[in-house]
């Protein structure tokens, strides 16, 4: 299964937040770093670690640490606003940056920015953009990250339409998404209903 539908009861807590017409801007960067601990928590699962041994007050305790090499990767701009808590989980996390804007009136995204770590090719790549709209967006940075070598890419998202899981299973069947909503539709300007509207306006406050 490539798409995992996270239902933690505080992920749709926040969720709703973050839906809700009247929260507002500081209010909706605080609830984006709390839903993005949680959607983090349950991409990063089966990270590899190694064993490890630390002396405890009492004794050895053996354990693991997180042994990957984890690259987030966020497409501006919105998914910036997901980047924090990530980096509080992972601090030792690489980060790569690709720049998307989509068109208002076609929504075809074009790219203005890129700058992406190297070798990804070892590297477990978080890709976080909080809205899956058509998909144009993702299959753009998940070609953009293919090319530049990454092979196991998990993509996290807040709110996510049919039509961009197709797409993104159709050209990138191997990255895996991670959302807790998948919405009922796209309207006729291209945005998710009833999604939350624009991220990036809501996040900034640029409305
Ligand atoms: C939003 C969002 C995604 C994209 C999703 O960004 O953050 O990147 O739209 O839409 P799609 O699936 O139809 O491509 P936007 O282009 O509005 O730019 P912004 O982050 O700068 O606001
Ligand atoms: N981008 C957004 O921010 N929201 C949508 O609903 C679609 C694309």
């Amino acid at each position: 299964m490539s798409v995992h539908v996270v239902e933690h009861p505080l992920v749709h807590n926040a969720l709703m937040t973050l839906r809700d017409a009247q929260t507002q801007p500081k209010v909706f960067r605080r609830i984006t770093i709390h839903i993005n601990l949680l959607l983090a928590a349950e991409a990063t699962r089966d990270l590899p670690a190694s064993p490890v041994t630390v002396q405890t007050p009492l004794a050895p305790a053996e354990g693991r640490r997180v042994s990957a090499d984890v690259v987030v990767v966020p497409v501006l701009r919105a998914g910036l606003g997901m980047l924090d808590a990530i980096l509080e989980l992972i601090p030792g996390a690489r980060v790569g940056h690709i720049g998307l804007q989509r068109d208002e009136s076609t929504a075809i995204a074009s790219q203005y920015y890129s700058k992406l770590p190297r070798g990804l090719e070892k590297s477990v790549v978080l890709m976080i953009d909080p809205m899956l709209a058509t998909g144009g967006s993702a299959v753009a940075a998940l070609d953009h990250l293919s090319h530049a070598g990454a092979r196991d890419i998990r993509m996290i998202c807040i709110v996510a339409a049919p039509e961009g899981v197709d797409l993104v299973q159709k050209h990138h069947p191997g990255v895996r998404i991670y959302t807790p909503a998948i919405d009922r539709q796209l309207n006729e300007h291209k945005y998710i209903v009833p999604g939350l509207g624009d991220f990036g306006d809501r996040l900034y406050g640029t409305v």
